[in-house]
C-alpha cells in the first residue's frame, strides 16, 4: 500500500517534533523503506497501518521509534580525518599545556551514531597522548537514537565498518576480534561513555567539555533548531574549548563563535556572552 501524501505529511511533522530533523520532500520515499523494520518489529502490516496507531495514540513511544528510525547514521571511525590531525598536531598539545594544573580533560562527541567517533577520540587520546595516563578523562558520545547509542556502548564493529578509516595496525592494537565482529579494547572503552540524548530537547552538560565534536547533525536541524543547539553547545564548552563542525558544515559569522582557520580544517572557538 502506497502512503497516502497526508500521511506522509503527518509522518514528517512528527518526525520534526521528535528529533528536530527537517526531512527534505524529495525524500519522501525513504518512508516507506526506513520503516519497515519497525513495522515488523511491532507487527504492523504496513506503514499505513503504522501511521494510523500513531495518529490514535499522540505523544506515545512509538513517535519517538518513528524519528529514530527516520536519522541517518552514517559515520566512520577516524570520518574526515582532518579534524583528527588537527587535534593531535596543534589543538590538544596546547590544550594539555592549559590544563596541566588540573590534570582533567572533557570530551563530547554529540550525535556520536554507532560510537565510531567517540571511540576514534579514544584512540587518539591513547596512541599519542601517553602522558595523560595519569590525567582524569572523560569521553561522552550521545546520541538521539537509542539503538545507535546500544551499538555504540557494545563498541562490536563488522569488518566492513572497522576497514572504514580504521589502520591496520590500530585495528591490532585496539580491536579484539571475536567471531566476525571486532570489539573495541577496554584501553579504548576505559575512557568512553555514551548516552542518549536529544540536543534539541536536552540542557547543557553540567560540566563544560574541553572539546566539543558536533559534526554531521547541524544540517538536518531548520535554521532557529540549529541556533537553539548551538547555545546549549556554548554553555557545555569551556571557555577557552574548541568546538568541531562536519568538514561540510559552517557556521554563519555571529557574535558567539570566532572560526579559526587553518590550512587543513576549522574549529570554532566560543566568544563571551551566552
Ligand atoms: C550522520 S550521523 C553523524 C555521526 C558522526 N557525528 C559523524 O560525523 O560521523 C548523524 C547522527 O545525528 C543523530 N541525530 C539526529 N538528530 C539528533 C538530535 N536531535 N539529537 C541528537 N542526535 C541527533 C542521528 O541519530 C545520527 O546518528
Amino acid at each position: 500500500m502506497t502512503l497516502a501524501a497526508h500521511d506522509v505529511a503527518y509522518l514528517r511533522a512528527l518526525v520534526a517534533r521528535n528529533s528536530g530533523n527537517q526531512l527534505d520532500t524529495s525524500h519522501d520515499y525513504l518512508f516507506e523503506s526506513r520503516l519497515q523494520r519497525l513495522i515488523r518489529a511491532r507487527g504492523f502490516p504496513s506503514v499505513a497501518h503504522l501511521v494510523a496507531a500513531l495518529r490514535s495514540a499522540p505523544g506515545s513511544s512509538l513517535e519517538r521509534s518513528v524519528a529514530e528510525a527516520m536519522t541517518i547514521n552514517e559515520t566512520s571511525f577516524f570520518r574526515e580525518p582532518a579534524a583528527f590531525d588537527l587535534l593531535r598536531d596543534s589543538l590538544l598539545p596546547a590544550l594539555i599545556e592549559r590544563r596541566r594544573g588540573c590534570r582533567t580533560l572533557r570530551f563530547w562527541s554529540a550525535a556520536c551514531s554507532s560510537g565510531q567517533e567517540t571511540y576514534s577520540l579514544s584512540l587518539l587520546l591513547c596512541e599519542h597522548f601517553p602522558q595523560l595516563a595519569s590525567w582524569s578523562i572523560d569521553i561522552l558520545g550521545t546520541d538521539l537514537s537509542a539503538g545507535m547509542i546500544a551499538r555504540a556502548a557494545a563498541g562490536r564493529y563488522s569488518r566492513m565498518e572497522v576497514d572504514r578509516g580504521l589502520p591496520a595496525p590500530f585495528l591490532l592494537k585496539y580491536m579484539v576480534q571475536d567471531g566476525d565482529e571486532w570489539e573495541v579494547s577496554p584501553v579504548l572503552r576505559l575512557l568512553c561513555r555514551f548516552q542518549r540524548r536529544n540536543l534539541c530537547t536536552s540542557p547543557a552538560l553540567m560540566q563544560p567539555c574541553d572539546v566539543i565534536f558536533l559534526r554531521n547533525v547541524l544540517l538536518y536541524f531548520p535554521p532557529a533548531t540549529r541556533d537553539r543547539v548551538l547555545q546549549t553547545i556554548h554553555r557545555s564548552l569551556a571557555p577557552d574549548g574548541i568546538l568541531i563542525l562536519g568538514a561540510s558544515e559552517q557556521l554563519p559569522s555571529d557574535a558567539h563563535w570566532k572560526p579559526v582557520l587553518t590550512p587543513r580544517a576549522v574549529w570554532y572557538c566560543p566568544l563571551s556572552g551566552r
